[in-house]
């Protein structure tokens, strides 16, 4: 829609998909938190939930557009009268408002779990959307399973779509079972087929079935899509959407490859997924890309050794960009003699190169039992090595274990 200039809508849709997913429910208030805390990312709207489904989530939609004045605030409807009337209701206290209305048209969909033909879709899309514009200038369509439905038909739906003043057409993969190659050219097919297609900005909402929900909201950028449904670590039906944190810092990252912008504060992620993992008692996954607690952790010693001498060696991006706490070694059984010496160090008990072997052998031998070995351990051993004592039982020195080189 209008001139392409690369900036990517980011849509947020952490407190309805995400939040509808088993596990992840949160009240009034919680929804509010979490709200407020993505407004201070930056994200452009946020799909507060699905007024027609309780009457908690229309009072969340209602309390989260009381609540915040910058961003454009969505809240979900069936293409039924009632629902988008229930739903603009919800959404009656918003500066700026977006109602969003969606319909199922893959054939699996219309005769499995709608009983309805393709002509009655179309009908209920188009009366859907009229009503809607009633209440907004600002209406986006989503055509449900939109990857597993008739091109053809798809492409008729959205164009009566456009006509009817949807200015957001959202093309889900609803089940995750896209590829990123099939994705981009889904993308620039329909939006090359639709004769309207310019009067509308194209929108990817993609499942992590397969774990190629970020992968393909990228590629569909690469297709001509404008905007990115996502949400807070991934969280949503199923095995989820694509991970916000993750899309925002691909782009943030490989601006040679992806040459499109959102408009997220990154170093906001970090803290925003811890709310989100106390706030639904989920706790985020150690290896979790950008948020989890291993992002930017290091325990093997060559890696240790790598980071000390230049981050860049093995972290492609900086910590404080996405608010984790910078680069942390972890001392363990892998680690090396570089990083205990460094964590010594900065704990202001500096090691001698001698007393270095005996803390590292140390190190490695209470690795061996535990985890992680804490600063309160090293502390410990430093202290019973000065005292005399034996820090640890330890095999004698071999002579070549001089030096970080050595440090695995
Ligand atoms: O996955 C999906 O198709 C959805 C739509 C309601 C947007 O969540
Ligand atoms: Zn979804």
């Amino acid at each position: 829609m209008g001139h392409d200039t690369g900036r990517v809508t980011i849509f947020d849709t952490t407190l309805r998909d995400g939040e509808q997913a088993p596990g992840f429910t949160l009240d009034v208030a919680a929804k509010v938190a979490m709200a407020r805390a993505i407004d201070a990312l930056g994200v452009d709207v946020i799909e507060a939930g699905f007024p027609i489904a309780s009457p908690a989530d229309a009072e969340a939609v209602a309390a989260v557009s009381r609540e915040l004045r910058r961003p454009v605030i969505a809240a979900l409807a069936r293409c039924r009268a009632q629902d988008v009337e229930e739903a603009s209701r919800a959404l009656a206290p918003a500066a700026r408002s977006r109602l969003h209305i969606f319909l199922a048209t893959s054939d699996l969909h219309l005769a499995q779990k709608l009983k309805m033909t393709r002509e009655a879709c179309l009908d209920a899309i188009v009366r859907s959307a009229r009503l809607a514009r009633t209440f907004t200038d600002d209406v986006e369509f989503s055509a449900e399973d939109a990857t597993r439905s008739d091109r053809d038909f798809l492409c008729r739906v959205i164009e009566a779509a456009i006509g009817e003043g949807c200015t957001t057409i959202n093309l889900p993969d609803t089940v995750g079972y896209a590829t990123p190659d099939e994705t981009r050219e889904f993308f620039a097919d329909v939006i090359g087929r639709v004769p309207n297609a310019d009067r509308a900005t194209f929108s990817a909402h993609c499942h992590d079935d397969l774990g190629l929900a970020v992968a393909n909201s990228l590629a569909a950028l690469q297709g001509g899509a404008r905007q990115i449904e996502c949400t807070i670590n991934g969280i949503g039906e199923r095995a989820g959407n694509a991970a916000l944190e993750e899309i925002v810092m691909a782009l943030k990252v490989r601006q040679n490859r992806l040459p499109y912008a959102s408009c997220v504060h990154t170093p906001g992620l970090y803290q925003t997924s811890q709310l989100l993992a106390n706030l639904t008692g989920e706790p985020v996954q150690a290896n979790k890309a950008i948020v989890g607690r291993n992002a930017f952790a290091h325990e093997a010693g060559i890696h240790q050794d790598g980071v000390l001498k230049n981050p860049s060696t093995y972290e492609i991006m900086n910590p404080r960009d996405v608010g984790q706490p910078e680069n942390q070694l972890v001392l363990g059984r892998h680690s090396g003699r570089h990083a205990v010496h460094k964590r010594c160090e900065a704990l202001g008990a500096a090691v001698s190169p001698a007393e270095l072997e005996e803390v590292y052998r140390a190190v490695i031998t209470l690795g061996e039992r535990r985890k992680s070995v804490t600063d309160a351990d090293l502390r410990r051993i430093v202290e019973r090595l000065r005292a005399g004592d034996a820090p640890a039982a330890h095999a004698p020195v071999p002579p070549e274990a001089v030096g970080y080189g050595h440090g695995v």
